[in-house]
């Protein structure tokens, strides 16, 4: 716990230096970029935050691995290292551009696989969410209550439409569901549910970094977490993702199984 405290607190003092040199920050059209296809932004910013949160961890712990989207590349080292942090630097590059809002900082530690420390940091809002091994989830340090168990149909559902249209999961939250509601933002649309506001959060194919801190908030509140067939999520790798209410995910399961 000690040594977690240790982790806890030099994350926060990285946060608060970081959060400044975002806000300030001025985007020309020179500093976004394309990836895999003309959806799939990422600017200077995204580079320059992963770079310097890397850098700081390394700077405190130099044994560690860190897993960062930007500079990902696959590395037998990741599974042998029993300390992992995993960065999203900006997480809704989209949200960043187009409406400089909704969008986060997503940070998450590992020992043995386990997640220990998860951080969600809605920059604009300067909202830290942090949780803790043990010891729960919190919101600017005031702790939160596990959310109310709420079923399908009273639960706003946020799912990404355009890359499931054509699912059978689509429908049956659309059919079932309260109503639909998306931020375009994993980190942020995942909280939503730790909140108690959305009932689930649904998307597919993440990346381990879009989703890793939701893995210990889910944990520390009693949520369900899973890909679409109710699987644990694999260490690190990629893979559909879903975070509901207890009741909500049973819900789904068993219309999907009709
Ligand atoms: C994206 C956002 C978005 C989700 C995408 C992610 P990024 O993260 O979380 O909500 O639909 O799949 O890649 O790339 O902007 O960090
Ligand atoms: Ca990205
Ligand atoms: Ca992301
Ligand atoms: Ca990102």
């Amino acid at each position: 716990m000690n040594d977690l405290l240790y982790c806890h607190n030099i994350v926060i003092g990285i946060l608060k230096e970081i959060r400044e040199k975002i806000i300030s920050s001025k985007l020309n059209k020179n500093d976004i970029d394309t990836k895999t296809n003309r959806r799939d932004l990422v600017t200077i910013i995204d580079k320059q935050t992963e770079d310097f949160i890397s850098s700081k961890l390394n700077e405190n712990f130099k044994d560690h691995y860190i897993l960062g989207e930007e500079t990902f590349k696959k590395d037998n080292n990741l599974e042998k290292n029993e300390n992992v942090w995993i960065i999203d630097p900006i997480d809704a590059t989209a949200n960043f551009i187009k409406q400089e809002t909704d969008y986060c900082i997503l940070i998450a530690f590992f020992q043995n696989k386990i997640p220990k420390l998860g951080y969600i940091f809605d920059i604009k809002k300067n909202e830290l969410i942090h949780a803790i091994d043990g010891e729960g989830v919190f919101i600017n340090d005031i702790r939160i209550k596990e959310p109310e168990n709420i079923a399908l149909e009273e639960a706003l559902i946020s799912i990404d439409v355009r890359k499931m249209w054509k699912s059978e999961l689509l429908k049956t939250v659309i059919n079932n569901g309260f109503d639909l509601r998306y931020i375009g933002c994993a980190g942020l649309d995942g909280f939503k549910v730790a909140r108690g506001h959305f009932g689930a959060f649904i998307c597919p194919n993440l990346g381990p970094w879009d989703f890793a801190p939701l893995l210990l908030i889910a944990k520390e509140l009693n949520l369900h977490v899973s890909d679409f067939n109710g699987n644990e999520l694999l260490f690190a790798k990629r893979s559909d993702f879903i975070i509901s209410t207890n009741q909500t995910y049973l819900d789904i399961k068993n219309l999907l199984k009709r």
